[in-house]
């Protein structure tokens, strides 16, 4: 594939991070909420976001998808500096925020939906085979998509809402408490696609609730605590979930923690 295949040759560089956040500050008017966050997301990887209500996972993700610039550090795509680039703008460039709650045509049916979107994104040429990815991807729309959207149930409608977006292929995908309210069949659904969509090449962040569920995908874990980063690192390295990330979400602190405002 490369030149680094000649024997003798050295290993070739890792490629940059998908996205890197280095000492990323950011306020809501006088309040400071994020105090110097520092972690990146590799290429293809899976990483977790996780902490406990009110530490700035939100305000993060915001941050990682243009739709509120920090206001200190720098935040690269790709090794590309995009602190101050616009949300469409990144979403152009490949990131794309999975929308929260269910943002669906009410009075459309499941396949009007979809055609509306995927006209807009592919033109009418393009649309038919983006349904057929997205059918593939959720077969429940696939089973209900004469069905008005307005009648589905919530995850259903959840899904509805993420194929909109996950047909672009995203290179980035962010997601923000996806299974919130789900039922756990649904849960385990989404995430089901959502393994799909990252072994074809999307790297995730996921914010989550559901710290189980997160950890069954990411291969990098970030904890936060109060607007920093308490504890950092591979999933695989930092054992059972009791050993230090529960502790790390309940504000403990552990020792040989790593990142950023530790
Ligand atoms: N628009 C806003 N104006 C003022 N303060 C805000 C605003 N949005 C968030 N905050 C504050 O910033 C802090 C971080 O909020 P954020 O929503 O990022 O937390 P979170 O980790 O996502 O919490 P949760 O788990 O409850 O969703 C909180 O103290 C919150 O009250
Ligand atoms: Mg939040």
């Amino acid at each position: 594939m490369s030149v680094s295949n000649v024997p003798g040759a050295p290993p070739p560089p890792p490629p940059p991070p998908i996205l890197e956040l280095r000492d990323v500050e950011a306020s809501y008017g006088p309040f400071r909420s994020l105090f110097g966050i520092s972690f990146a997301i590799a290429e293809r990887g899976v990483t977790a976001l996780l902490g406990s209500n009110g530490s700035g996972k939100t305000t993060v993700v915001r941050i990682c998808s243009g739709l509120l610039h920090p206001t200190g550090g720098q935040l690269l795509y790709q090794g590309e500096d995009v602190t101050q680039r616009r949300a469409f703008r990144l979403a152009r460039m490949g990131v794309v925020h999975a929308p929260e709650g269910r943002s669906v045509f009410a009075t459309l049916t499941v396949e009007e939906n979809l055609v509306l979107t995927f006209r807009q994104v592919f033109g009418r040429r393009g649309s038919r085979a983006a349904l057929e990815k997205s059918y593939e991807l959720f077969p429940r729309l696939g089973e209900r998509r004469r069905q008005l959207a307005g009648t589905l149930s919530g995850g259903e409608q959840r899904m509805l809402s993420l194929a909109r977006v996950l047909v672009r292929a995203p290179d980035l995908l962010i997601t923000d408490e996806l299974s919130l309210g789900l039922a756990p069949l649904i849960i385990d659904e989404v995430y089901a696609t959502l393994a799909t969509i990252h072994s074809a090449g999307t790297a995730l962040l996921i914010v989550e609730q559901h710290v189980h569920q997160a950890l069954t995908l990411a291969d990098h874990v970030v904890v936060m605590g109060k607007g920093r980063v308490s504890l950092s690192g591979l999933t695989a390295e930092l054992g059972d979930i009791s050993e230090r990330i529960l502790p790390a979400m309940q504000g403990e602190t552990t020792a040989g923690t790593r990142g950023a405002g530790a």
